[in-house]
């Protein structure tokens, strides 16, 4: 029995070593964390249940009968984050560059399938060389297995990749279908094909971080939520991320008890709006002052940056945010930001996240870029996807809230649950300016008569008591009182139920 107790000892120490020891210390010397690392600092220290550990590939071709590592480049089982279950796999670069073999593939899947069973979210830890070269189609069926499971898993249970080396090829496909990306900066980067390629099919010449690193993920390509400095970094916060999450779709987010209370007035919030209507502000600052504790969680901070999203918590309830943001484009809403923030908003749908927006949009962006480019379809995104959301939806209008982006930004008439505007609330089809320029087209020669035109208009739709009168708004609310009537409004919806009607899926405008 002794012997054979040595001999596991042994097996295990072999497949804990990977790759070896040079190529470890490769791995570092790019500062780079290994698999097994990584895991280390991802889960509550002792929690990491290992699975497979003695799985081999099967090739034989190019040598590789003779060439078997134990674990076969991914690290997989799963483990705790903060007290609760989580699915892990982490690949492993020491081993064949972490390529994707069919059992590499297979124990992505095993755990996969688990985290389905219990209802516990997946994280993947992405660094690897793409498919197993020496194992051709069988590598490329394995990858399809585990994008079966990420769509299958999607809008059941939470999955997050997080990308610490290559991810390139066919292989980006599976982190796409996962909820959240984070990137590494410097050692990360994702594209479906290369800059050799690109350089020979487009003739540009670009670098591979140009290319497909964090900093154009985050900021560019809007692919990546977030971009960190270095593992730690990443793997740190995303532990501090798991805490907004639900284990599944069946479960609420975990709510955490605040000393900050629910009933707090915040004064300086009175003054926030400037006068001037043109004057653009802060609209994180209202964010920050409104949550508990000053805590915000953004998404996608340097991607479409005239929209915010993110999660924080009321009275201790997750909350997913979505705000206009009038320092950005006047806040307006364009292809980029309406697809931004319909994810988002589908993400809190599908989680049993509360949705709460802040709304101050002057419309949608005009121009050829924006039509050109399919402003109609994307910005129809965002409509449909708070249109069919059934969580709590609690709505302040900070401002403006003109034409077609009043009724998209969770208005009443999508079933908003709780709308309030602030005295200064403008609700209108437009501004001043332009609705008088277009109805009082035959005083564009009098300027007097026009501005007097403008002013009467103003008197008339730039209040939120129009819209009040109509029980679009159901109350016009202090600004200093925000928290206190959001964190009610929660409150009372916290046991809100409403389906939509059987379908075996809608169509959203892709
Ligand atoms: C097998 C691979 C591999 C792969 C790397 N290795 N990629 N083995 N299959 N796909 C091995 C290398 O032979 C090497 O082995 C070790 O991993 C480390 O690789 P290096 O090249 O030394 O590392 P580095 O210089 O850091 O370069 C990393 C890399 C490069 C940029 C990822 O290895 C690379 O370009 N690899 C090929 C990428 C690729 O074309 N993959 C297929 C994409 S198509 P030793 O023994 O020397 O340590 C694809 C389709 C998916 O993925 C389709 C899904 C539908």
């Amino acid at each position: 029995m002794h012997d054979i107790i040595e001999q596991l000892e042994s097996k295990r120490a072999a497949a804990r070593l990977g790759g070896g020891a040079k190529r470890i210390g490769a791995q570092h010397a790019k500062g780079k964390l290994t698999a097994r690392e990584r895991l280390e600092l991802l889960l509550d220290e002792g929690t990491f249940e290992e699975w497979d550990m003695f799985v081999e590939h099967r090739c034989a071709d190019f040598g590789m009968a003779d060439n078997k590592v134990p674990g076969d480049g991914v690290v997989t089982g799963y483990g705790m984050i903060n007290g609760r279950l989580v699915f892990v796999f982490s690949q492993d670069f020491t081993v064949f560059g972490g390529a994707l073999s069919e059992a590499h593939a297979e124990k992505i899947c095993k755990v996969m399938d688990q985290a389905m069973k219990v209802g516990a979210p997946v994280i993947g830890l992405n660094d690897s060389g793409g498919a197993r070269i020496q194992e051709g189609v069988a590598s490329l069926g394995g990858y399809a297995d585990v994008f079966q499971r990420n769509v299958m898993a999607s809008g059941v249970i939470p999955q997050i990749s997080l990308i610490m080396g290559p991810c390139a090829g066919g292989a980006v496909y599976s982190p796409a279908m996962t909820d959240f990306i984070f990137m590494v900066k410097d050692s990360s980067y994702m594209f479906v094909t290369g800059p050799e390629v690109v350089k020979t099919v487009t003739h540009e010449e670009v670098t591979a971080e140009e290319l497909g690193g964090a900093g154009t993920h985050s900021s560019k390509s809007g692919v990546a939520d977030l971009a960190f400095e270095n593992d730690v970094e990443a793997i740190l916060m995303l532990r501090r991320f798991f805490n907004y999450l639900p284990q599944s779709n069946k479960e609420k987010p975990p709510s955490r008890a605040s000393g900050d209370p629910a009933e707090r007035l915040d004064l300086s919030l009175d003054t926030l709006v400037p006068d001037n209507p043109n004057k653009p502000y802060d609209i994180k600052e209202l964010i920050l002052k409104v949550v508990d504790d000053g805590d915000f969680f953004e998404l996608q901070s340097d991607y479409a940056k005239n929209i915010v999203i993110g999660f924080a918590r009321m009275d201790g309830q997750c909350v997913g945010i979505v705000a206009n943001n009038p320092m950005v484009l006047a806040g307006c809403l364009d292809i980029k930001s309406s697809i931004k923030a319909a994810r988002f908003v589908r993400f809190c749908d599908a989680f049993n996240v509360p949705v709460l927006t802040f709304v101050d949009v002057p419309g949608f962006m005009p121009g050829t870029a924006q039509e050109y480019g399919g402003i109609i379809k994307h910005g129809a995104k965002l409509l449909y996807a708070y249109a069919e959301c059934t969580v709590p939806k609690v709505t302040v209008i900070t401002r403006k809230a003109y034409g077609g982006a009043y009724d998209v930004m969770s208005s009443k008439h999508l079933r908003g649950d709780v709308n309030f505007a602030w005295p200064n609330a403008e609700i209108a089809v437009m501004g001043a300016k332009g609705a008088v320029e277009i109805i009082f087209r035959e005083d564009k020669g009098d300027p007097a008569k026009l501005s007097a035109r403008e002013a009467e208009y103003k008197a008339r739709f730039a209040n939120p008591f129009v819209a009040g009168a109509r029980g679009f708004i159901d109350d016009v609310i202090q600004p200093h009182e925000t928290r206190k009537r959001i964190c009610r409004s929660l409150a009372m919806l916290k046991d809100k139920k409403l389906e939509n009607p059987w379908r075996k899926h809608g169509n959203i405008p892709l």
